[in-house]
C-alpha cells in the first residue's frame, strides 16, 4: 500500500518523501515540475537509498491522475500541490484559485472514487490572518486573510470540514506550517524559488552568496522587541517529520478531523535571523531598513503543544541548524 504525494518533488514534499521512505514507507511521488526540477527525484534516491515511482503530470488532469489511483494500491494521500507565491497569488487570483482549490478538489474526488480516505493537507498559519492572540494555538479564529493564495488555504480547510461532515469515513489531518527554511543536512535538496525570492531565508542566503546585493528589512518600527517582524522559523526536516507523526497517528487510533500547528513556538524577529545567519556561516548580510510590507503582521508565532501531545511530534532543529543548513544547500549549488 502505497502513500502518494502530489507536488513531491516540491519543496517541503521532497523534504517529507524521505522521511516517508526512511520510515519505510511506499511512497509514489506525482509532479508537474510548475516549481520544482526532475533532479529532485534521483536527489532524494540518493539520500534514502530508496526507489519510488513517479508520474509526471498536473494533479488538474483528472484523466491521468485516475490513472494513478487504478495503477496503484493507495491508502492514504498528502497534498504539497500547489501555488505558493504569496505577491504572485494577488497578480493571479483566478489561477490561484484555479490551481489550488480545483485541483484539490479534484484530487479528493479521485479519492473518494477509488475509496482512498486518509488525507494530510498543507495548510498554513496564513490562515490565522490578524492573530486572535500570541502563541496561534488550533481553536484560534481563522480568516482575514490578505492574499488569494492565503484564502485558497482557508477555503480548502472549509471544504475538507464540510466533506468530513457529509461522510465521516474520512480521516483528514490539516497541517498549519507556520516558517518552513532550511533543507536536507545532504544540501541535496533545499528550496528553489523562481526568480528573486519572496520569503525571508532564501532571501538571506543569496544576499550572504552575493547573488543579491542586500536585505530590504521590511519595516523597523512594528511593536516587537527590536521594532521587526517575528516570526516562528521552522526547519524544513522538522516539518516533513511532523507529517509521518501525523501519517502514523491517521492509521492508529486517531478517526477524525484533526487540525495542528506545525511550528516551533518559538519567535524570532528579522534581525535575530540575520545576526543568527551571519554567526551560524561566517558570511555578512548586508541589510538596509525598508518600507513595511503590505498585508504583513508584526507578530507570528505558534503553541504546538497540541502536535506534541497528540502526535508525540516535537521540532527539534535549532536555528543554527536551519542557517547552516539552508547556506549548505545554497553553497553547493553554487
Ligand atoms: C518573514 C519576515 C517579513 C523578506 C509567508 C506566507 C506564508 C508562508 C510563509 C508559504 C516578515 C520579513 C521578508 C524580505 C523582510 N507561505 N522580510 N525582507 O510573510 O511570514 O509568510 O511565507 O508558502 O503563508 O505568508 O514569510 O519569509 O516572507 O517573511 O524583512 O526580503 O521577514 O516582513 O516579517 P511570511 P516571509
Amino acid at each position: 500500500m502505497a502513500i502518494l504525494l502530489p507536488g513531491g518533488a516540491g519543496y517541503i514534499g521532497s523534504h517529507t518523501a524521505v522521511e516517508l521512505l526512511n520510515a519505510g514507507k511506499e511512497v509514489i511521488i506525482v509532479d508537474n515540475f510548475s516549481n520544482s526540477k526532475p533532479e529532485v527525484l534521483d536527489k532524494i534516491k540518493e539520500i534514502t537509498g530508496k526507489d519510488f515511482k513517479f508520474y509526471e503530470l498536473d494533479y488538474l488532469d483528472k484523466e491521468k491522475l485516475e490513472k494513478v489511483f487504478e495503477e496503484n494500491k493507495i491508502e492514504a494521500v498528502l497534498n504539497f500541490a500547489g501555488f505558493k507565491a504569496v505577491g504572485e497569488s494577488v497578480q493571479k487570483p483566478l489561477e490561484y484559485y484555479h490551481n489550488n482549490i480545483t485541483g484539490c478538489l479534484i484530487l479528493l474526488e479521485t479519492m473518494r472514487k477509488y475509496n482512498v480516505k486518509k488525507f494530510i493537507f498543507s495548510s498554513s498559519a496564513t490562515v490565522y490572518g490578524e492573530p486572535e492572540r500570541i502563541p496561534l494555538t488550533e481553536d484560534c479564529k481563522t480568516g482575514g486573510t490578505t492574499n488569494p493564495y492565503g484564502t485558497s488555504k482557508l477555503f480548502i480547510e472549509q471544504i475538507l470540514k464540510d466533506l468530513y461532515k457529509s461522510d465521516n469515513t474520512w480521516d483528514i489531518c490539516i497541517l498549519r506550517y507556520f516558517n518552513p527554511v532550511g533543507s536536507h543536512e545532504s544540501g541535496l535538496i533545499g528550496e528553489e524559488p523562481q526568480g528573486v525570492p519572496n520569503n525571508l531565508m532564501p532571501y538571506v542566503a543569496r544576499v550572504a552568496a552575493g547573488t543579491l546585493k542586500e536585505l530590504s528589512v521590511f519595516g523597523d518600527d512594528y511593536d516587537t522587541p527590536d521594532g521587526t517582524g517575528v516570526r516562528d522559523y521552522i526547519h524544513v526536516v522538522d516539518l516533513a517529520k511532523g507529517h509521518v507523526c501525523a501519517l502514523n497517528k491517521l492509521y492508529k487510533e486517531q478517526k477524525g478531523l484533526f487540525i495542528y500547528n506545525l511550528g516551533t513556538g518559538k519567535g524570532y524577529s528579522v534581525l535575530d535571523m540575520v545576526k543568527a545567519f551571519e554567526k551560524a556561516t561566517g558570511r555578512k548580510v548586508p541589510y538596509k531598513i525598508a518600507p513595511r510590507r503590505e498585508g504583513d503582521i508584526a507578530t507570528c508565532y505558534a503553541d504546538p503543544k497540541k502536535a506534541k501531545d497528540e502526535l508525540g511530534w516535537v521540532a527539534t532543529k535549532t536555528l543554527e541548524d536551519m542557517c547552516m543548513d539552508s547556506w549548505n544547500y545554497i553553497e553547493k549549488s553554487m
